[in-house]
């Protein structure tokens, strides 16, 4: 057995509880969690709306770093590890594929670490592989000072893209400017597309990064440029979009991507793993690109940082260190 992160009965409230520990198989590393990270799914699972794939932990907990326990390919005990998880990673250990681990870059604490995984990850997926964002190109990144936001502000700089990020205050515009973006709008001071269109000459983006859904689906569609891709991985605000004129899509060549992480194949997370491990972490480790914390939580206080989270306050990753 270890102690996990378990809902109480009655009240749901996270608390330290117990688990049965992971037995690894063939080709899989058993890892002494350190630290993992807060991701909006884990809000939903919580409330049972988001059920992790088959045959993942039922735990809560989409990443981690921590140490190698029983190692396997070229990995050995001792080693410092992050990781992308299905599940389980509110946990004292988790077994990861080889293919999954990641070397934490040097300099980095296992908390920093923690908060790379899973919005890395995302933002490499949604940016380049279904994106195909290029250089030259612009992005519109929607809620910029999100853990997702945060690295794909980044990701899109260092792959030499114009950003251009919204947010709903002041402090995480400015954050938005202090990782790169070129321009920036508070979507509540009224709609982004003018400033969007302004900020481009009226040409509009090429890839739209959107996590908000269908309270931004008509702006966001005429925010596109010509051959332009919106990518919706999350739904913050709404599902249900309602009137839209298609005839856009046809006339600017217009493509709509969704996708989630959490449910690709394993040999698709594992390539995106490989592909992101060789093309940005050796960033980290020259300190060009950063993991952006905004705080350590003791995972005793599991429930807190969840409402923190849920009161849309942080800018940038939160994590709970596993003590
Ligand atoms: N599909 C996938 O594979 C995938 C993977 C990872 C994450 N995601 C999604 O990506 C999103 C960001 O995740 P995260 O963990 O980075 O979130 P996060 O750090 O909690 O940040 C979310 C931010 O979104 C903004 N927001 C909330 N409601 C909004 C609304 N109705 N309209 C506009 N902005 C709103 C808030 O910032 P402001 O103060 O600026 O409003 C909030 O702080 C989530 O929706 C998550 O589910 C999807």
């Amino acid at each position: 057995m270890m102690r996990a992160i378990v809902q109480e009965p009655e009240s749901n409230r996270l608390i330290i509880g117990e688990a049965a520990a992971p037995d690894p198989s063939y080709g899989e590393l058993l890892i002494e969690v350190k630290a993992t990270a807060l991701n909006r799914a884990d809000l939903l699972q919580k409330r049972g709306f988001y059920p992790p794939p088959s045959g993942a932990s039922p735990i809560l907990g989409l990443e981690m770093a921590g140490t190698v326990l029983e190692g396997a390919g070229s990995w050995k005990p001792g080693d410092r590890v992050m990781a992308l998880l299905p599940g389980g990673g509110y946990a004292e250990r988790v077994r990861i594929p080889v293919g999954m681990a990641m070397p934490i870059p040097k300099g980095l604490s296992f908390a920093e670490a923690a908060g790379i995984p899973e919005v890395f990850l995302t933002a490499y997926l949604n940016l380049f592989q279904l994106g195909g964002l290029q250089a030259g190109q612009t992005v519109l990144v929607h809620a910029g000072a999100s853990g997702v936001g945060t690295a794909a502000i980044q990701l899109a700089k260092s792959a030499g893209c114009d950003v251009i990020a919204t947010a709903g205050s002041a402090d995480k515009l400015d954050a938005c400017l202090k990782l790169g973006a070129d321009a920036t709008i508070d979507y509540k001071e009224g709609p982004f597309l003018p400033k969007v269109l302004e900020a481009t000459a009226g040409r509009g983006v090429d890839v739209i990064m959107d996590f908000v859904g269908a309270s931004y689906w008509e702006q966001n569609l005429s925010a596109l440029a010509l051959d332009g891709k919106l990518i919706v991985i999350g739904l913050l605000g709404g599902a249900k979009a309602t009137e839209v004129n298609l005839s856009q899509l046809i006339a600017r060549r217009l493509q709509i991507i969704g996708t989630s992480l959490r449910t690709l194949p394993p040999d698709r997370k594992e390539a995106l793993t490989a592909e992101f491990k060789e093309r940005f972490l050796p960033l980290f480790a020259s300190g060009s690109i950063r993991p952006v914390i905004d705080s350590e939580w003791n995972w005793s206080q599991a429930e807190e940082a969840h409402a923190y989270m849920e009161s849309n306050r942080n800018i940038g990753k939160i994590i709970l260190t596993i003590l």
